[in-house]
């Protein structure tokens, strides 16, 4: 199986085939946040019957400083799916519909998760959480709208041939069976919902990983099948982005909840601690931060060998894989 070549802080010995590391990585997701935000910051003009205030919390929530991973699957899923010939600025514009659509959905559910009926949280991406920043209704409905505004540009700015199965694919993505399902799954626990909570650590475990690949696996998988998509990936290309979403997703996920038992408010620009306070069922508090890590890491190998046969327009995935289980935001 392929490896990491940096798969924690402590081990960066091994030679890597693209290089993975945080500055690489950090310039990568950089030249994407160029890319992306003046093309969200566009979809954004809306005409006045979008009230101010409405549109001021869809930018708020939005352009926020976040890392825009899931811009970046989909722009590097078409990078690594194009066809002999093309080039990388066409790849990316054709597959920038999927990426504005999927940081769409993407912010809706933060500015939802956050709200004081979820995960009731004050901080987001450095600032005030949107209810916080505007206010309790103002923020479900620019949840709302996002949302709706995402498959207005996904079926706008799609060739019609290919604008229907992107709906479809983000539809199921954001929907009851996925996003929606695990976030409340993910809720459940905690409020009292489960007709019978898990007890064995094996079954707490399958519990977990059925709500990652659902509140969280299932948008990193949409923004590579549409990445895919949009650059005409063939079926042997779109298994292999499918291999890589959804180990990455449930990598990413534990990751996130490692962070929050471990990492700082400072680098997260969120608030930490959280999970164990509001007993949240999370691979850290089912089996230990060092599982946890070490699941974390074998999910991000298993992610670089799914891309492998892609080769080396895949590198940005491979590197992305590795970095986000050693991340420290
Ligand atoms: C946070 O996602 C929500 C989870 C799925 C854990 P990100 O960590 O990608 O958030 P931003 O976009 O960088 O703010
Ligand atoms: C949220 O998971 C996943 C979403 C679909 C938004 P978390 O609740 O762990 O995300 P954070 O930690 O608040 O970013
Ligand atoms: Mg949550
Ligand atoms: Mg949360
Ligand atoms: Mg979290």
């Amino acid at each position: 199986m392929a490896s990491c070549p940096v798969t924690s802080r402590e081990s960066t010995s091994a030679v890597p085939s693209y290089d993975a590391s945080d500055e690489q990585v950090g310039r990568s997701l950089d030249r994407v946040r160029q890319f992306i935000d003046p093309r969200l910051e566009a979809a954004f003009r809306l005409s006045d019957d979008a009230p101010a205030r409405l549109a001021d919390a869809m930018r708020y929530a939005t352009l926020a400083p976040g890392k825009r991973l899931r811009p970046a699957l989909a722009l590097w899923a078409a990078q690594a799916c194009g066809q002999p010939g093309s080039d990388a600025t066409s790849l990316w514009n054709a597959a920038a519909p999927a990426a504005i659509a999927v940081e769409m959905i993407h912010a809706y559910s933060l500015v939802h998760d956050d709200l004081p009926a979820m995960d009731d949280d004050d901080l987001r991406r450095g600032r005030p959480t949107c209810h916080r920043a505007y206010d309790e209704a103002t923020a479900i409905l620019c949840g709302d709208a996002l949302q709706s505004l995402a498959f207005e540009v996904l079926a706008a700015g799609m060739p019609a041939s290919a604008a229907g199965r992107a709906c479809l694919t983000l539809a199921r993505a954001a929907g009851a069976e996925a996003l929606v399902g695990g976030q409340v799954d993910d809720l459940a626990a905690e409020r009292g919902w489960m007709l019978a909570r898990p007890t064995a650590a094996a079954e707490q475990i399958a519990w977990m990983d059925r709500i990652n690949r659902r509140k969280t696996g299932a948008l990193f998988l949409a923004a590579l099948e549409l990445g895919g998509l949009a650059a005409g990936a063939d079926a042997a290309q779109q298994a292999a982005l499918a291999g890589f979403g959804r180990a990455f997703g449930i990598a990413f996920q534990i990751a996130d909840d490692v962070l929050d038992a471990e990492g700082t408010e400072s680098a997260m620009g969120k608030r930490v601690g959280k999970d164990a306070d509001r007993g949240k069922i999370t691979y850290p508090t089912v089996a230990g931060i060092a599982a946890a890590r070490e699941r974390a890491r074998s999910l991000a190998a298993e992610a670089v060998a799914a891309v492998e046969p892609l080769g080396k327009p895949a590198a940005e995935l491979a590197a992305l894989a590795c970095w986000i289980v050693s991340r420290d935001h």
